[in-house]
């Protein structure tokens, strides 16, 4: 048996968003808080570069993330904290993942071809290998459970294929086949745009996501405008077939308030979006003004959250290392 371990991570590629905190965050305080898993939270900067970044803008997405974990709940003495970079043997592991993985199965990952878009030849080399330094990230620390969003499902199998094959190649039971957490009534937050779209930072329209650091205000504002259709909210979940864009903010209101959908739906059911947007603006502000607040706090002091990191840093190599060099062995180098 494995220790019970969870690994996850988040790209500095922006600020934090509802969705981060719904659909990830709010799982990686639940699981640390559980008391029965060994939790790794990461900074996946080298995630990050897949897609350009401005060098300025990385750094400072870096330390804001670390500060965003911590306003949210992550305690970096319970848990480790730490960026990507800062331990080698993720990119190690990668290459050796990408020995192992096979083209066909990146050619099928959908993340890809909605990142790439139109220009695919375009795309970095590693934006197209993410997948494998993925597997490599969780897999480096034989982590059992990955609490992620519902977009990284497929992913997750990668990352099991990747295992599978790597104990099947050299006749061992070295990795771990890593469950997926996806759970939650908000395990895909759309964009309030575009109700078919995911809500992400590094969407180019602000007003289609809800950034933890915004102030009242402005989520008050974006949850008004806010895209719905004319009809009046239903009395039950059936009633939300075929509409997106109100599942999307009964489910938004669901996962903060933590009721079913069912329960939101007992309450504000037959009523117009008129009275429900305003409900809705008022549970975002009471949920995220307090983490934005400790956030600012935080950020005052980019000396401490520098030694957060590196200690981190430390304690995720001490796991990592062995687990690498036995990993070169199996495979002779
Ligand atoms: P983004 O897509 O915002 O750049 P990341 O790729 O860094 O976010 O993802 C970090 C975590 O947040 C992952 O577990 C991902 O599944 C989750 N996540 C991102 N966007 C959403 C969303 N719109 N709804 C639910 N979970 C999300
Ligand atoms: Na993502």
């Amino acid at each position: 048996g494995f220790t019970p371990r969870v690994f996850s991570g988040i790209q500095p590629s922006g600020g934090l968003t509802l969705g981060n905190y719904l659909g990830a965050m709010k799982r990686f305080v639940e699981m640390q808080n559980a008391g029965v898993y060994e939790c790794i939270y990461c900074i996946v900067d080298l995630h990050a570069i897949t897609v350009w970044q401005e060098p300025q803008a990385l750094r400072r997405a870096t330390r804001e993330l670390c500060a965003g974990y911590i306003a949210v709940g992550i305690d970096p003495e319970r848990s480790i904290l730490f960026n990507q970079c800062q331990v080698a043997g993720h990119a190690q592991l990668a290459w050796i993942f990408n020995c192992v993985a096979r083209l066909g199965w990146m050619q099928r990952m959908t993340q890809f071809k909605d990142k790439a878009g139109k220009n695919a030849q375009n795309a970095s080399l590693g934006l197209f290998a993410y997948p494998t330094l993925m597997a490599a990230d969780i897999l480096l620390y034989h982590a059992t459970h990955v609490p992620v969003g519902e977009d990284q499902k497929q992913h997750l199998e990668l990352t099991r294929d990747i295992a599978a094959k790597f104990n099947h190649d050299y006749g061992v039971e070295f990795f771990p086949l890593p469950e997926p957490v996806i759970e939650g009534a908000a395990t895909r937050v759309m964009s309030l745009r575009d109700g078919t779209k995911k809500m992400s930072k590094s969407d180019p329209s602000d007003m289609s996501r809800i950034n933890l650091t915004d102030d009242a205000d402005t989520i008050a504002l974006k949850i008004r405008k806010a895209r719905t259709d004319p009809d009046p909210l239903p009395e039950s979940p059936e009633g939300l077939e075929g509409r997106p864009e109100a599942r999307n903010l009964v489910n938004i209101y669901a996962a903060l308030a933590d009721k079913s959908v069912a329960e939101v739906l007992a309450e504000f059911g037959g009523k117009q979006f008129s009275e429900f947007k305003p409900a809705l603006a008022e549970l975002a502000v009471t949920h995220l003004s307090p983490i934005s607040k400790r956030m600012a706090e935080l950020m005052q002091d980019q000396a401490e959250i520098d030694r957060i990191l590196a200690r981190g840093a430390d304690r995720a190599e001490e796991i990592a290392a062995p687990i690498l060099r036995k990993t070169y062995e199996i495979v002779g180098l």
